[in-house]
């Protein structure tokens, strides 16, 4: 299974992925962890990334695309993964699509974790990351809602989008994911049992 978790800023989707990964037992790729670690190194993809994502900013599409090209090489993603933050944007859901073609492989699931944004600057003061000063944490927002929330129609429109309501407990945010992946399951199974390969070798 190939899932998508997209969601604004501290909408939860590093917390239920560490779930979600244990549960499906699969690879997990977020990017803003990729780039952290980076900047952390300093290398030079960090220093890149590290001025934008100082600033609220998406980092550049191509920047993003390569190092999930990259990434997604390594023999632990080829089973399935789960995305956390990527894709963002409408260019880096192409990019993805194409990579993905190219291994014959789609998008299982996007699911969608909507959390008010006073929920989610709460949450993100009570965490005090280095990106999350009031100032970068609405510009964060913004930023989510002009490049990233287009996303969610581009998906709903190939019939991949999953909504699911991320306020309440991790463990309540966490049941209701489980009850998507589970119904997908038993959807993909049923139709498995009813269109049986005819393929003979
Ligand atoms: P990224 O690291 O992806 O950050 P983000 O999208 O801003 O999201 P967060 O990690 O802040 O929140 P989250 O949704 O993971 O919530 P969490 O589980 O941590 O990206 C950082 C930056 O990198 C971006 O701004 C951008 O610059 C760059 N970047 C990354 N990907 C990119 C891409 N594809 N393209 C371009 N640029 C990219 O939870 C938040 C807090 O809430 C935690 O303290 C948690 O404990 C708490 N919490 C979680 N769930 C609950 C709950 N149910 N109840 C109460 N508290 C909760
Ligand atoms: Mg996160």
């Amino acid at each position: 299974m190939i899932i998508i978790l997209i969601g604004p800023p501290g909408s939860g989707k590093g917390t239920q992925s560490q779930r979600l990964i244990d549960y499906l037992e699969t690879a997990h790729l977020s990017t803003g962890e990729l780039f952290r670690e980076h900047i952390s190194s300093e290398s030079a993809l960090g220093c890149e990334a590290k001025q934008f994502i100082s600033r609220g900013e998406l980092v550049p599409d191509h920047v993003v695309d390569s190092m999930v090209a990259q990434t997604l090489e390594q023999p632990r993603f080829a089973d399935g993964c789960l995305f956390d933050g990527y894709p963002r944007s409408v260019p880096q859901a192409e990019a993805l699509s194409q990579l993905l073609n190219l291994q014959q492989r789609e998008v299982t699931l996007v699911l969608e974790l909507d959390v008010p944004d006073s929920v989610l600057v709460e949450r993100l003061l009570a965490r005090q990351r280095a990106d999350d000063t009031l100032e970068t944490i609405k510009h964060r927002l913004e930023v989510y809602g002009a490049q990233t929330r287009p996303l969610l129609e581009y998906y709903k429109q190939r019939g991949k989008l999953e909504t699911v309501d991320g306020q309440g407990s991790v463990d309540d945010v966490f049941g209701r994911i489980q009850a998507v992946v589970n119904q997908l399951k038993t959807d993909s199974s049923e139709s498995e049992e009813s269109n049986p390969s005819t393929c003979s070798n």
